[in-house]
């Protein structure tokens, strides 16, 4: 249910009917966000309210806090789907539309989902015509004032059309839980099978990650739940960054005859706990070095892109990141599969709101409607991804506050213990004061505190049976290779004429911290469990601090920006979380004369020497009992002449690092960060552009616009990481932000992909990957 699609926005009462004109629809492919197409306007979902959770305590208007795209247009989506003369039971599958979307399968209304987060599936079969065409329609009916970040629009997840016999498996029909037991795995399943109470045979199988059978049964069973047991003798554990993944098939026999067939993945792996002792996985003392993620992949909007998937996670694992916070909705499955692959925790999120709501239109006013079957979904839809090691229940929630906050704390965390006895529940908790005297805390296993490295010891001492961890921590804010003279380093973010961010990573909103606070604290104290940097990447809304200004429509708050480009704040990880060895100097070296400018460093040694133009200005040491200066040096007061900033470490390696004054813009220089894609019309290419001098020195404050043609397959769109920059992303051409820019290219043919990219005064460059 990819192709061929139609498309249109509008409210149109009657276009799920069999006969309605849609002559004037437009053909997409699903997954299909219709909001990222654009215009950006400020008076796209623009919000007029007191936002308690973002410190905002009086009514102000906010522009640009879902992205200031058109997330709140209705549309429509017909397409025509062929049913098997045979089938006998039909369903729908969705992953997510956003939202409060209605499903009509020829005219009879069979379904829809008002949360655009959750998976669902629709029984279309008394409203299927068999051995003939039928025809799906799809309301989306967004409304505006529900959403604190940007949701995205429309069937941005995939759909699958489920054809069955009489027997079968129902949806979501299978739950692995895997343990060790000494020297041996037991592989315990439930397994709903549809059989009207008829007598079946299963035959049920586990392959290892080779496609090498490791163990199978047989049972005959005519209950509609079945539970079994298998047990591995010599099995492999999913680790962190060295997963291993099993396959659990099961195939559903009636009289002999094969009727359905389920297949998940699993891995082995266990995870334990305590107040004191903090995490241990598969007996491992494990920090969580984490990020929070929205869910929205930069300039190709909230779809989801198994390659742009991937290439998160890898860019995140080059900082040392093991964990991620799904924050604050469950993901794509795709997401989880691929964090199963890489290996690679996460959280599993519910809600940003309970019943209380953040927004007027926000989830909470379908709380008690909705909240139990979403968060039902999200349990039993997720449950076999090794991956996830706890579920939380909410972020923020406003009941935090309240004395009976605890009975929807724990009725949520009672659902998800009921749905998968074997994983601990969790919040985010930014009222943590609140969420431990008013009960909450105690109903969720492990307790997650938003922003709150100053109150760790205190909550440890005072509620020793806690169990702790950062969910959400930093906040810092930055745009990517831009900083300001003279240097400011206030800890509440100021607003700035330009609209970006100074990218000396030390400010942020009143909450927030600059990242060494966090990581010092995590280091000093093994009971933390680790934390979750708001956030890995940018994303599109929540233009935070920017909420009167314009134009700004997405964070600051990402370690990487919006195109991915890695921030300076990229390093201060990279030395805190992995072994690597480098230096990493800011700002750039692009001054006025007379300019007085501080240096930092971010490196893995423990010592380094400044010189400028080959004149030391001495050596700066970590300092193991200061916050900032455990994890970065900083040279002050170094005087701006042109020429070059070297840092030397001094450690075993002698390492250095150099960053040149740069001259005027001359040439593109083109690195593509792969050599070779699928040629299967999904899989991407991201090509990063950097303007340079005619010495080949990155000009760091160029903003050339380069126009992009791509030969042997299709452009996509592209991105500098600028917050305001209000040209769609898929516009063939792009205004370098810092010096840089990203392109991203797809094909569907096999042969050479050519990135062509022009700038009157820049000349041509090109570029070639092989698709194959
Ligand atoms: C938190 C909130 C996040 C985001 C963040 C920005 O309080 O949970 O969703 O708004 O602040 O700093």
């Amino acid at each position: 249910m990819k192709h061929n699609w139609k498309f249109k926005k509008g409210e149109m009462n009657d276009a799920y009917r069999v006969d309605f004109d849609d002559s004037d629809f437009r053909i997409v492919s699903v997954p299909h966000d219709y909001a990222i197409e654009g215009p950006f306007s400020p008076d796209n979902d623009k919000q007029g309210e007191k936002v308690e959770a973002d410190g905002i305590h009086d009514k102000i208007t906010h522009v640009g806090r879902t992205g200031a795209l058109p997330i709140t247009d209705w549309a429509w989506y017909r397409k025509e789907f062929f049913v098997d003369k045979d089938a006998k039971n039909v369903f729908l599958e969705f992953d997510g539309i956003m939202c409060n979307s209605t499903i009509y399968v020829n005219e009879t209304e069979v379904g829809g989902r008002i949360y655009g987060y959750s998976s669902f599936s629709v029984d279309i079969t008394s409203a299927c015509k068999f051995g003939e065409n039928n025809l799906l329609a799809i309301s989306v009916r967004p409304e505006g004032n529900a959403s604190r970040w940007y949701p995205g629009a429309g069937v941005y997840r995939n759909v699958r059309l489920v054809q069955k016999g009489s027997e079968y498996f129902p949806y979501l029909p299978l739950f692995i839980r895997p343990a060790v037991k000494g020297d041996c795995a037991e592989v315990a399943f439930d397994i709903n099978v549809a059989t009207n109470e008829q007598e079946y045979m299963l035959d049920v199988a586990i392959y290892d990650q080779e496609g090498k059978l490791v163990a199978s049964q047989k049972y005959t069973s005519t209950k509609a739940k079945f539970s079994g047991e298998l047990e591995l003798e010599n099995y492999h554990l999913w680790e962190i960054l060295n997963s291993y993944l099993y396959t659990f098939e099961a195939k559903l026999y009636i009289k002999g005859k094969e009727a359905d067939i389920a297949i998940t993945k699993f891995g082995i792996r266990t995870i334990d706990y305590g107040p004191d002792k903090g995490l241990y996985i598969n007996n491992k003392y494990t920090k969580l070095n984490g990020v929070c993620m929205h869910h929205d992949l930069g300039a190709l909007g909230a779809v989801v892109n198994i390659s742009a998937i991937n290439r998160q996670i890898e860019k995140l694992i080059d900082i040392g990141v093991n964990a991620i916070r799904f924050s604050h909705n469950p993901p794509s499955p795709e997401y989880l599969d691929a964090c199963d692959r890489y290996g690679i925790v996460t959280i599993d999120e519910a809600f940003d709101e309970w019943k209380i709501q953040k927004v007027s239109n926000g989830y909470g006013k379908h709380f008690n409607q909705e909240g139990e079957k979403d968060i039902r979904t999200m349990v039993k839809r997720d449950r076999n991804h090794p991956s996830i090691i706890m579920w939380s229940i909410g972020n923020e929630i406003l009941e935090q506050r309240l004395i009976y906050g605890w009975k929807y704390a724990k009725f949520l965390s009672d659902i998800c213990h009921e749905e998968d006895p074997t994983r601990p529940t969790t919040a985010g908790f930014n009222n943590t004061e609140g969420a431990f005297t008013n009960g909450l805390a105690a109903e969720v296993d492990i307790v997650g505190a938003n922003y709150k490295p100053h109150q760790y010891v205190r909550f440890h001492n005072t509620y020793p049976d806690a169990v702790l961890y950062g969910s959400e921590t930093s906040s810092c804010l930055s745009s990517r290779g831009h900083y300001y003279l003279p240097k400011r380093y206030p800890s509440i973010a100021e607003p700035m004429e330009d609209l970006q961010m100074c990218s000396y990573d030390m400010e942020g909103p009143a909450w927030a911290y600059y990242p060494e606070r966090e990581i010092y604290v995590q280091k000093k104290n093994d009971y933390l469990l680790g934390e979750f940097v708001w956030t890995g990447f940018d994303y599109l809304g929540e233009p935070t601090p920017y909420r009167l200004e314009w134009p700004s429509r997405s964070s600051y708050f990402g370690i990487y920006d919006l195109a991915g480009l890695k921030k300076d704040r990229a390093y201060s990880y990279m030395s805190a979380w992995t072994d690597k060895e480098f230096i990493h100097i800011l700002p750039h070296w692009n001054w006025n004369e007379g300019d007085v400018v501080d240096i930092h460093c971010y490196t893995h040694a423990k010592e380094a020497e400044l010189f400028v133009n080959g004149v030391s200005h001495g050596i700066k040491h970590k300092d193991e009992n200061d916050e900032l200066l455990s994890n970065r040096l900083i040279w002050k007061y170094i005087k701006f002449v042109p020429g070059e900033i070297t840092v030397v470490a001094q450690d075993k390696t002698k390492m250095s690092a150099t960053i040149k004054t740069a001259g005027e813009p001359a040439q593109i220089k083109i690195t593509p960060e792969r050599t070779e894609i699928k040629a299967d019309g999904e899989d991407l290419i991201y090509f990063v552009l950097e303007i340079l001098d005619k010495d080949g020195v990155l000009c760091p404050k160029a903003n050339n616009r380069v126009d992009l043609t791509v030969d042997g397959g299709e452009y996509v769109a592209a991105d500098a990481g600028d917050a305001t920059s209000l040209r769609m992303f898929t516009e063939p051409y792009c205004e370098a932000f810092s010096g840089k820019l990203v392109a991203i290219a797809k094909s569907a043919a096999a042969g050479t992909l050519t990135l062509k990219a022009t700038a009157p005064e820049l000349g041509e460059a090109t570029a070639k990957i092989q698709v194959k």
